[in-house]
Parts: C-alpha cells; sequence; structure tokens
C-alpha cells in the first residue's frame, strides 16, 4: 500500500526515485508526486498513474525540479482524502521547508489536526498525512539551531513519531539538510539500500535493486538517516539501534516484465520454475523436511493440538487448501480464518495452538495483528512468506519461505501455487515430528511434488482454448465457479481472479452448496465453471461434483470443466472441457488453478482492463 522511495548520493535524484517509482507502482497507483532538493525545496505530483506525473514532469522539462542529488517519491493508495492532485504526496510545511511522503494511517490525526489549526496552520489535503509534515517543521523550528541540520531532521522526526498513533513509514526531506533523507517506520514497511557514496530507502527493494543488491533491514519504531556516505539507525528516543545487513538473491530482470505484455502472464508462466524453488532442498539427507528459520523445538511442536491459519485473500484460499492436507496427514484439527476477522472473535488460543500465518508480502496489516494477538496469547506462530526480512516472518516463531521471486502483479499467481507447496511441507513436517507419517512416507508425497512443476508446464501448454474460450465470456454478466473439497477453495480463487480483474460478477461455491439456494442465480447461458476432482481419489467425491453439474445443466447453465485426463466420461457434461494432468488428491489445485488463472487474466485483457493494476487495488495491503 503506497510505494516510497528516497534517494541521497552524486547522481540527479529524479530519474533515480521515478524510475523507483515504476517498479513500485504496483503498490499504489491513485496518484505520485516527487520532492527533489536542489538549494530549494522542488516538488511536482499529480492525480492518476506515474505517467501523468512522468508526462508533467516532462512537461516542465524536468528541468522545473532541478539537478539536486537528493529526493523522494511517492506513489498512493488513497486512505483519507480521494486521489487528487491536492492528496497527492509529498505534502510540505506551510513554511514550505520540508516535505514529507507517508504510507499507512495516522490513527489520532483528527486531533493533532486540529491542534495544528489552532496554531493557525491551514491544510491544503484531506490527508491524515500533512499532519506529520507540519508536525515536523514546528519540531525543526524548536530544536533551532543548536544541532548540526541533519542531525536536527533525525531528532524532529523522533519527535514526530512519539506523537503519532497508528501505522506509518515516512520519509522527509528538508531544504536546510541537504544531502540527507529521514526515515522512519512503525507497523509499515520501509529498507535501506546501502549503495557506493549513495543510499536509498524504499518500500521494498525492487526499487533499487537496478543499483544495490546490499539491503539493510530496519526494526520496529525505528527512525534512519541517510547521507551518501552513512546511514544512522536510532529508536524512537534516539538511542542507536542496529538494523539487519541482507544481500538479495535476485536481480533486476527478474522485476521485469521479459516480453511478457503483463507481469500476470509472466508470473503465471514462471509457475513451475518457482515451484521447483519452493521445494528445492526441503527434503534432508535423513529424510526430514527443513524449515528456513525455526526458533520452536520438536517438542514444541510435538506439543501442539490445535492449528489456526489466518491469512487474507488469495493466501487464505491457500490456507483453505491447507486444512485439507494438514488434518489428513497429521490428525491434528485445523482451522482457517480471515486475518481480518481473527482476533475480533476471541479465539481459544494457548501455549500450544500453532498459528499458521501465510503472506505473500509479508506485511498484510490483518495478517500481521492476527499474529500479534495470536503472541499475546502464547500460541506459536509459523509463518509461510515469499519476501524475506519483511514484519511477519520477522514476528514468527519458526518460517518457511516460498522462492516464487517478486510477484509484481496485483493479482496473486506464483505466490498462491508457492503457498500451496509451502503449506503441504508444513503439513508433512508436523506429521514427521509427531511420528504420524514414516520418512518414506514423506518423501513419496515430496516425489509428488516434484512431479508438479512439469505438470502446470504441461497445462500452460494447452491453454490456447482457454484463451479463446475467455474472448467468448468476456461479455458475461456472471460467471460462478463451484468445486469440492481442495476443489471449493479452488473455485473461490478462480473468482476471486475475475472479480478483481475483469470486474465481473463471479462468486465461488461448495458444490454441494448450490441446491440450499444460489442454484437460483444461473440462468439460461451463465457460464459455470466446475472443478472435478479425481476419480482416483474418493471416487465418490467426483460423482457428487458430476451430479452437481447436471443440475445446473439442467437450469440452464453452460459449464465449463475442470477435468483430469483419463476422465471420459465427464465430457457428457462439459460445453468446454480443459482437461489437466492426473496428479494426487491434495495436490490438485496445483494444476487446476492454472485454466483459471489464464481465463481471468484473458477476459480481463479482452474487457480491455489494466490486468497488472487493477482498480482500487494495491498489491501490499498495510492499512487494516
Ligand atoms: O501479501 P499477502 O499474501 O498477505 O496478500 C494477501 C491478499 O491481499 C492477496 O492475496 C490478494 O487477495 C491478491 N491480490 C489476490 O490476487
Amino acid at each position: 500500500m503506497c510505494g516510497i522511495v528516497g534517494y541521497v548520493g552524486n547522481r540527479p535524484a529524479l530519474g533515480i526515485v521515478l524510475d523507483g517509482l515504476r517498479r513500485l507502482e504496483y503498490r499504489g497507483y491513485d496518484s505520485a508526486g516527487v520532492a527533489i532538493v536542489d538549494r530549494a525545496l522542488l516538488t511536482e505530483k499529480r492525480a492518476g498513474k506515474l505517467a501523468n506525473l512522468e508526462k508533467a514532469v516532462a512537461d516542465g522539462g524536468g528541468a522545473g525540479l532541478g539537478d539536486g542529488t537528493t529526493g523522494i517519491g511517492h506513489t498512493r493508495w488513497a486512505t483519507h482524502g480521494g486521489p487528487t492532485d491536492r492528496n497527492a504526496h509529498p505534502h510540505r510545511s506551510q513554511d514550505g521547508r520540508v516535505a514529507v511522503i507517508h504510507n499507512g494511517i495516522i490513527e489520532n490525526f483528527g486531533r493533532l489536526r486540529a491542534e495544528l489549526e489552532s496554531r493557525g496552520v491551514e491544510f491544503t489535503s484531506d490527508t491524515d498525512s500533512e499532519c506529520a509534515a507540519h508536525l515536523l517543521a514546528e519540531e525543526l523550528a524548536a530544536l533551532g539551531d543548536a544541532q548540526a541540520p541533519q542531525e536536527r531532521l533525525a531528532e524532529a522526526m523522533r519527535r514526530v513519531c512519539r506523537r503519532l498513533d497508528g501505522a506509518f513509514t515516512l520519509l522527509a526531506v528538508d531544504v536546510q539538510a541537504p544531502g540527507a533523507v529521514v526515515g522512519a517506520r512503525r507497523n509499515s514497511p520501509l529498507v535501506v539500500g546501502r549503495g557506493r557514496g549513495e543510499n536509498y530507502l524504499a518500500s521494498d527493494v525492487s526499487a533499487f535493486i537496478e543499483h544495490t543488491r546490499e539491503a539493510v533491514e530496519l526494526g520496529q519504531d525505528q527512525v534512519v538517516l541517510i547521507t551518501a556516505d552513512a546511514i544512522e539507525i536510532t529508536d524512537f528516543d534516539g538511542n542507536p539501534a542496529q538494523g539487519h545487513d541482507y544481500h538479495i538473491d535476485w536481480d533486476s530482470r527478474a522485476a521485469e516484465k521479459g516480453g511478457y505484455d503483463y507481469f500476470m502472464l509472466k508470473e503465471i508462466a514462471e509457475q513451475p520454475q518457482a515451484i521447483a524453488d519452493t521445494l528445492r532442498g526441503r527434503l534432508s539427507e535423513t529424510g526430514e523436511i527443513t524449515l528456513d528459520e525455526v526458533r520452536l523445538s520438536d517438542q514444541d511442536l510435538r506439543d501442539v493440538d490445535k492449528v489456526f491459519i489466518v491469512a487474507c485473500g488469495t493466501a487464505y484460499h491457500a490456507g483453505m487448501v491447507a486444512k485439507y492436507a494438514i488434518e489428513h496427514w497429521t490428525r491434528i484439527p485445523c482451522e482457517v480464518e480471515l486475518a481480518s476477522e481473527f482476533r475480533y472473535r476471541d479465539p481459544v488460543l494457548d501455549r500450544s495452538t500453532l498459528v499458521v500465518a501465510i503472506s505473500q508480502s509479508g506485511e498484510t496489516m490483518d495478517t500481521l495483528m492476527a499474529l500479534r494477538h495470536a503472541k499475546e496469547q502464547k500460541a506459536r506462530v509459523l509463518a509461510i512468506c515469499n519476501t524475506n526480512g519483511s514484519t511477519i516472518p520477522r514476528e514468527s516463531d519458526a518460517v518457511l519461505y516460498t522462492h516464487g521471486g517478486p510477484e509484481i502483479a496485483v493479482a496473486s499467481t506464483k505466490a498462491f501455487l508457492t503457498q500451496l507447496v509451502a503449506c503441504y511441507l508444513v503439513g508433512l513436517h508436523l506429521a514427521q515430528v509427531r511420528g504420524v507419517m514414516y520418512a518414506d512416507e514423506v518423501a513419496a508425497v515430496v516425489e509428488q511434488l516434484r512431479g508438479t512443476p512439469s505438470k502446470v508446464n504441461k497445462v500452460l501448454e494447452q491453454m490456447e482454448p482457454v484463451r479463446e474460450l475467455s474472448r467468448d465470456l468476456a461479455s458475461s454478466r456472471s460467471v460462478l465457479f463451484i468445486g469440492r473439497h481442495v476443489g471449493y477453495p479452488v473455485a473461490l480463487e478462480g473468482a476471486l481472479k475475475l472479480k478483481e480483474l475483469a470486474y465481473m460478477h463471479a462468486e465461488g461455491f461448495a458444490a454441494g452448496e448450490l441446491k440450499h439456494g444460489p442454484i437460483a442465480l444461473i440462468e439460461q447461458g451463465t457460464p459455470v465453471v466446475c472443478v472435478v476432482p479425481s476419480a482416483r481419489g474418493r471416487g465418490v467425491l467426483r460423482d457428487k461434483v458430476v451430479s452437481n453439474i447436471q443440475e445446473v445443466r439442467a437450469r440452464g447453465a453452460r459449464t465449463v470443466v475442470i477435468a483430469e485426463e483419463g476422465d471420459d466420461a465427464v465430457a457428457a457434461y462439459a460445453d468446454h472441457l480443459i482437461l489437466v494432468p492426473p496428479t494426487p488428491t491434495l495436490l490438485a489445485p496445483l494444476v487446476t488453478t492454472v485454466p483459471l488463472q489464464v481465463l481471468a487474466c484473458e477476459i480481463a485483457a479482452a474487457r480491455g482492463h489494466d490486468v497488472d493494476q487493477p482498480r482500487n487495488l494495491a498489491k501490499s495491503v498495510t492499512v487494516e
């Protein structure tokens, strides 16, 4: 949610900041702006996508912003105040001395705004963020000239942070402290990029990956001051603090489209590799499943008597699949909850509860808050995450990283499949530690998992009929998805993809539930996508879905049936048949989801939508 970039060095900041914003635009694209310190403080901001800002900068010849070597930039996902020029960041203080950009929500902004207004400050936007600019200017004025300008800027920022409630990443520049950018974070992401004679700040590393692969992870409630040659970190009280240095193990090509029309298409195509990468090295020579960071003992895991999975959106659907696998393999009761609901219903948690938090970004605020609630109740927390060094894994007792590489398209694809793989591995690990599965049984499932990349590849090679079908379905009013068992979360995921990308009415249902109400939605020609389980698993499950398909057909539905190769009998019930390679029942979502991703992407493209940046959304949701 909102992308933030800061740069200090010896090169003109404008181009570097705009490039960084381009890479972060997936985080929010309602408006964008930059501030450059070049003898004066120069700002430009525009509503709409980054292209509008770039045009405004180009129309001004770029010279309007000078060639200062210190700058900050912001791409916004609106919370307080609509997406207009005046609400775009940066926000300047009334005296024009400082410019501030912000990600998050300042919860006490109403009171702070009233206070500032009572002292004569006039606000020029409807945002909560503008408060921070005025407060910073007040603190700088109060500090006077006693300190060097850069230290003064850091101290003023600390004082402001101590007054703010809520979640925030803030970056600020002060015209009286050229050559410095100050940043602060609480419950919102911010990383430092360590360059040579230049340093960077950003919401995520993709903003500076072109320039450096050395990063510094900041802790909670820290302020960082960067200059061309130094990175100084303190807590909000000014005590020196340490960041955690790490090397980024992917390069800038991973964050580019690589010849595809959309990031989403590239990420769909990368899925076989992403699965293989997530599986690599997970089975030790002695036959044990290995996680990445484990601050829990085997005894802790043996003591677990209940598993809760918390996640949002697509990650929640991965959790729903995980429930089937974890209960089947471990015989421990497992519940899946929307992270945004979890803590508000007072779940019963204790030391022997394992909470599994699934998040691609590792920054989703709803999931983070669920995790913190679980920890307060003494539950153990295991994170499944794709982003190294992000907050959710940092605050967890154990971590399994998915190795999907950066996911830029807002719609999650390869993150979903790698989350599924990670969930299976967690289930196997639990079963192994608790002694309910033998090493050879675990190894057999891992072997089946290792076979899935080639199956996904095969599905991808056969997508032309799905593309054609998509063009045909693009004018439908509504599309329904049905499935049973692990096919049910697949149906929900197919519907979510279609809603978020094609802006169509789409709903996923447990196939058996249709007759309890939703079947009334079916009209002549309504497309119904049916996910059919393998007859080799529980035959009765497959037969029940086939009955459900007949029920919808009898009411006029146009059926799109996803079934296993060799299930010849199902063809009779399909207006369109999509066959996928035979896959063990619990692992089937790894292949059955793929056609649904392609379907949503192609329908959205056929309807003329921006596939990578759907309206109203942002990739990383760092507000509750
Ligand atoms: O980063 P996270 O995995 O925590 O994100 C969770 C959801 O916001 C995310 O999966 C969202 O539903 C996707 N845009 C769906 O495609």
